[in-house]
């Protein structure tokens, strides 16, 4: 039996992960709401480690509000650092505890084998981002590249890798790019506008039949970015690589694994409205015209020199999300 404990339920990839293990007949699987375990709450964070006495925690939760970070930092890094904090804290603190009953069963029953001390303790497997790096390579970011964030969320993120490694059994999964059926993300959004875009077409088009002239029945282009290029990451495809990269029983530390191949958003929105069917042009934007709050690498693919588990092709997740959408649609109708 491994008991997990999931923060951050409710987002992209507590979901994938709870979705993943719920087909595990020997998990056993605690989600940590914000409602209920705020991770800047020192007590209630340790009531709830103490509770789930996880052999293994997938800390998904994060302030993931990338440009609201440029005006809140302190917010961010509350959350990112401080939070993350407190689960070492917390893991701490119930290894400490004698009748602790945990460890040699989990994933990673074999990591550091029996003369590691540390190899019982429960492992921290945090998500930190590609936002670490400040995106001016030309070639994929591996592991040991120094990061050098440009963003408050991009510090507040490589705070809280720092964080997690302070734990001995600590991983740090950098991930890019995320996308999953639930949420809020731009697969998502790029569905919404285009499919808005394609219904205001056919409303002119109406208003044209019906004699009213001057209206283009074709729908109005979307605007994108084309100067940032990075690896899109379906979240349950990234969900099933960290639980492979676990079985393995890996050694503390950094590992990249993101949607393989590289694109720019420019080319993704091309990707999901031919996939979706929506006949939607995508013209490109720059960076600069866009004007968000926070800076963001131009170049920020992932690849591991760690041996991490690789995934599919980004497009093989765009096409898997859309399927899924469309299933959810069809199932609430
Ligand atoms: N999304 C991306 O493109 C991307 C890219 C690279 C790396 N990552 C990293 O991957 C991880 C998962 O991302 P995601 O997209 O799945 O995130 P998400 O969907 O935004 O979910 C984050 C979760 O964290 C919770 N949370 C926020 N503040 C909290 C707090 N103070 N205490 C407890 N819980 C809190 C949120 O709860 P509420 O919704 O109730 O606030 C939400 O359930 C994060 O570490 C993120 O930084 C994401």
């Amino acid at each position: 039996m491994t008991r997990w404990l999931i923060t951050g339920a409710g987002g992209q990839l507590a979901t994938a992960f709870a979705d993943l293990l719920a087909g595990d007949p020997l998990a056993t699987v605690t989600l940590m709401r914000e409602e209920e375990t705020d991770l800047r709450d020192t007590d209630a964070v340790l009531r709830a480690v103490r509770a789930a006495a996880p052999d293994v925690v997938l800390h998904t939760a994060a302030y993931t509000a990338v440009d609201a970070a440029e005006s809140d930092e302190a917010t961010a890094l509350a959350v990112n650092d401080g939070g993350t904090a407190n689960l070492v804290a917390a893991l701490g603190h119930l290894a400490a505890r004698p009748d602790a009953d945990r460890g040699t069963h989990g994933p990673d029953a074999g990591r550091g084998g029996h003369s590691d001390p540390d190899a019982d303790l429960p492992l921290l497997v945090s998500f930190s981002s590609d936002y670490v790096f400040d995106g001016h390579k030309d070639r994929p970011y591996v592991e040991s590249d120094e990061p050098s964030p440009q963003s408050a969320y991009g510090r507040s993120k490589l705070a809280q890798e720092r964080a997690t490694l302070a734990w001995p059994a600590g991983i740090v999964v950098r991930t890019a790019w995320l996308f999953s059926p639930i949420g809020t993300n731009f697969v998502k959004t790029i569905v919404r506008l285009a499919g808005e875009r394609v219904a205001q077409a056919r409303e002119r088009a109406g208003g044209e039949s019906l004699g009213i002239p001057n209206i283009s029945p074709r729908p109005t282009p979307l605007r994108v970015v084309d100067d940032q290029v990075g690896s899109p990451t379906y979240a349950p495809h990234l969900a099933a690589g960290v639980v492979e990269l676990l079985l393995r029983g890996p050694a503390p530390g950094i590992y990249h694994i993101a949607g393989s191949g590289a694109c720019s958003w420019l080319e993704l929105a091309r990707e999901i409205v031919t996939r979706a069917g929506l006949p939607v042009e995508v013209l490109p934007q720059t960076t600069a015209e866009l004007g968000r709050p926070a800076p963001r690498p131009a170049y920020s693919a992932l690849a591991s020199e760690r041996g991490a588990p690789v995934l599919p092709p980004w497009h093989d997740g765009v096409a898997a999300c859309l399927a899924a959408l469309a299933g959810d649609a069809k199932e609430s109708t």
